[in-house]
């Protein structure tokens, strides 16, 4: 996967993108992340890539002319027109299924907007998805970049390794993860649930799959609709919604 960054900031995506599973993954030439400077493709006296808004409003625009030209450099040396991605917070939202899909390109750009925005005409011209990370407001498009990136990379195969594999983990079946605990066996007088330390893996798969339905129940019973439970577990969610209403009562 080549990831390619159209940015103002080109230094915040380098700093972001050299450490850990990633900058692992880069060194092992599974990933490339390819920061495009704006600012370098704004071919007037002092390299201004912004102006003001027409019909007025506050702050400023980035220009259609230098985001087009970057785009182009990137177009052209790839060979193929690549799917652009704008991070924009009207854009539709992020998730894992996303993630995916992406993962499956050969390239992609992220193309990071500051100010107010970027000149609509652009926009038509280059992007093809219109992406947000939720629903608040940040001051420009890299941190959201990154975390596409971060996301989309543990999709590629190879990135993680067999241990650090993403199968049963928070999303991949619309549950959250189980609790999970290491040494030492007691820890602020806190004991580690005897069924992990019992050997019976029937028992603590079971454990563990009880735990991810009642969380998800708990903190996020939106995912539940998507989720796929046996009639036992959905029984069991009933029981524990009621519980805890009648708890919630009380106080
Ligand atoms: Cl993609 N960009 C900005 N500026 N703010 C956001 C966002 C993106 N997603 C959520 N908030």
């Amino acid at each position: 996967m080549n990831f390619h960054v159209l940015t103002l900031f080109p230094e915040m995506i380098r700093q972001g993108m050299n450490t850990s599973i990633i900058g692992r993954a880069i060194a092992g030439g599974l990933l490339s992340v390819d920061s495009v400077n704006i600012r370098d493709f704004a071919f007037n006296k002092h390299q201004k890539v912004d102006d003001y808004p027409y019909g007025g409003g506050a702050g400023m625009l980035m220009q259609a002319e230098p985001v087009y030209l970057a785009w182009e450099s990137i177009k052209e040396k790839i060979g193929y027109k690549p799917r652009v991605i704008y991070l924009t917070p009207q854009g539709k939202v992020f998730n894992q299924k996303m993630a995916k899909e992406f993962a499956a390109e050969k390239d992609l750009v992220f193309l990071c907007g500051h100010y107010e925005g970027i000149d609509e005409r652009v926009l038509e011209e280059v992007v093809t998805d219109y992406v947000s990370i939720g629903d608040y407001v940040l001051t420009g498009g890299e941190l959201p970049a990154m975390v596409m990136m971060d996301s989309i990379s543990r999709m590629v195969p190879g990135v993680l390794t067999n241990k650090e594999s993403g199968e049963t983990e928070s999303f991949s079946e619309n549950l959250l993860e189980y609790p999970q605990y290491s040494r030492p066996e007691e820890w602020h007088g806190k004991k580690v649930p005897p069924v992990l330390m019992s050997g019976h893996h029937a028992n603590i798969e079971a454990w563990r799959r009880e735990q991810s339905v009642l969380r998800t129940a708990k903190w996020r019973p939106d995912l539940l609709k998507n989720a796929d439970l046996t009639n036992k577990e959905w029984n069991q969610v009933r029981q524990w919604k009621k519980q805890w209403r009648e708890e919630n009562s009380k106080e």
